[in-house]
């Protein structure tokens, strides 16, 4: 289980009149669920999800992954538990530029403690399950925006995590790569039970999720047909 307690962002430079990025956020989600977050541009979508991933601290509030408190733990551990629990695909992808797409996918894997010859093949099977075979020798340089998107994917699922973050991925693609991007998102939730959320502005991307949230101005904003949703609502 996933949980954002009374989560409240400022960033330095912001002051208490200018507001906070994320306003007091509180949030469920139980392991095997499949949330799609949405939002306008600016609502705090990213750093809610960066604050789920413990890739930040929160200002105040806590998050949780199961039970356990991320503010709390020392750098190490947090690295840790991101490398071997939780996959993050980021909104801009940051693929490494210098490394093809095999060796981008292979390096979570081998800081996880994988030989090269396994990453190797982690590597390739989690590319060629992403439409990406005849991709794996290519840079980032050489691949589309949506292949780009796809070896993130794979990269962040190559350790296979519990808890899949994505902070847009189908925003680079067309219509039929987006559904196949989230196809594979379904199959990987239905076969290992993954808890997934991702941000999405595609409305018909979402309405296939478990559960749709939604934010406004740093806040979650109830929705019909979530009884036990958020408690803030935003008028
Ligand atoms: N590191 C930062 N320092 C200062 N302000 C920040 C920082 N990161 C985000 N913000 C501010 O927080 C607000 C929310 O940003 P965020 O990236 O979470 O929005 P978003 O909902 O993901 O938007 P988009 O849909 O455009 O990606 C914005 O006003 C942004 O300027
Ligand atoms: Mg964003």
């Amino acid at each position: 289980m996933l949980e954002a307690r009374a989560v409240r962002k400022v960033f330095g430079d912001q002051d208490a009149r200018s507001g906070a990025v994320l306003d007091g956020v509180d949030l469920v989600v139980p392991d095997g669920q499949f949330v799609a977050l949405t939002g306008p541009s600016g609502s705090g979508k990213s750093t809610l999800l960066y604050l789920l991933g413990a890739l930040d601290r929160p200002t105040s509030g806590d998050v949780l992954l199961r039970g356990q408190s991320t503010t709390t733990l020392g750098d190490d551990d947090l690295a840790r538990l991101r490398l071997e629990a939780i996959g993050f695909v980021f909104q801009f992808h940051f693929l490494n530029e210098v490394l093809t797409a095999e060796e981008n996918v292979m390096v979570p894997a081998m800081l996880a403690g994988r030989s090269e010859r396994e990453a190797r093949l982690l590597a390739r099977a989690g590319l060629e399950a992403l439409g990406l075979s005849h991709r794996l020798t290519h840079r980032p340089t050489r691949l589309s925006g949506g292949e780009q998107q796809r070896v993130a994917l794979a990269r962040a699922l190559v350790n296979r995590p519990r808890l899949l973050l994505a902070d847009e991925p189908t925003g680079n693609l067309d219509g039929a790569s987006g559904e196949r991007v989230m196809d594979i998102l379904h199959e990987a939730h239905r076969r290992d039970g993954l808890t997934i959320v991702i941000v999405t502005h595609n409305m018909e991307l979402a309405a296939r999720a478990d559960r749709h949230v939604a934010m406004r101005d740093g806040r979650l904003v109830h929705l019909a047909g979530e009884p036990d949703g958020p408690s803030s609502t935003v008028s």
